[in-house]
């Protein structure tokens, strides 16, 4: 492949990020910029403009079965593409992905852009805890290695000429009205005494939310829930506390045992 290769990708705990990496390993192409919007300082660029030849890959998960708002956010700002192809990717928690890929793939669309591969990845779920864990390591190295596979198919069809072209629709699972998006507010993280107010948790909160003033606890109006300060905590000071969320993470960990599998995509 001559083109250009961006990736945009939103990743608290650095699932979706692991993904898209490997899809580029497979692609094999010339690298362009990597837009990696978790943080608030990064959502603020706003400049990617690719050419019609190039290639975007998307990668965010799923959150209630739809993606991130934050994440739409920042995808409805997009600059109006050239008809540039798009690779879809979602990750989820060995739940369901539900309407996120079809959300995604909707998303880029309206900013012209040709999803023309998509596919739904597994994440260690946000809520996995050590007591109920939940595909704990995902995506480990087979899926990785898929993802690689996913994307060297990729390159293999972009170089088929007019393939994209004569590409149809995208066909991937969901369905339109998607489903309720249900803003998450609670609070639910305990900070125990192993803190050491190094504030990791400060630098990788998607929103701000950690409040350094007042014991490094999440601000509940802002918390979007995703456990990033509570994964990346040198001390593992950082915890699911009981309540709704942990309650969660119980039912997750007995009814979603069974590992799934990515799933790829293709137009029609
Ligand atoms: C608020 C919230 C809601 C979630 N909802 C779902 C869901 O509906 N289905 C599912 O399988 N996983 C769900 N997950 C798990 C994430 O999709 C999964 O852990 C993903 O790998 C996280 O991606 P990241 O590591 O790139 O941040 C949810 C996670 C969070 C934080």
């Amino acid at each position: 492949m001559q083109s250009k290769l961006y990736t945009v990708t939103f990743s608290p705990t650095g699932s979706s990020k692991l993904v898209a990496r490997a899809i580029t390993q497979g692609l094999g192409s010339e690298k362009g910029e990597d837009f990696n919007i978790t943080l608030p300082t990064e959502r603020k660029q706003h400049d990617l403009l690719p050419k019609k030849d190039d290639m975007v890959i998307f990668a965010m998960p799923t959150y209630a079965g739809r993606l991130p708002e934050l994440a739409c956010e920042w995808l409805r700002e997009l600059k109006v593409a050239p008809g540039t192809p798009a690779i879809c990717v979602v990750l989820y928690g060995n739940r369901e992905f539900d309407d996120s890929l079809i959300e995604l793939r909707d998303l880029v669309s309206t900013r012209g852009y040709k999803p023309i591969a998509g596919a739904a990845f597994i994440g260690e779920h946000s809520f996995s805890t050590q007591k109920f864990p939940v595909a704990v390591g995902r995506p480990h190295k087979d899926d990785l290695d898929l993802g690689i596979k996913f994307g060297r198919d990729i390159a293999a069809h972009f170089d088929i000429d007019n393939w994209i072209s004569n590409a149809g629709e995208l066909k991937v699972p969901g369905a339109f009205p998607y489903k309720d998006k249900k803003p998450p507010k609670t609070d639910f993280i305990a900070v125990s005494d192993a803190c050491n107010s190094c504030g990791t948790c400060v630098t990788v909160c998607p929103v701000d939310a950690v409040d350094a003033d007042n014991g490094f606890i999440p601000i509940v109006d802002k918390c979007i829930l995703c456990c990033a300060c509570i994964k990346a905590c040198p001390e593992n000071a950082r915890s699911i506390k009981p309540g709704p969320v942990l309650d969660i993470s119980k039912r997750l960990n007995e009814n979603c045992s069974i590992p799934k599998r990515p799933t790829f995509y293709w137009p029609e």
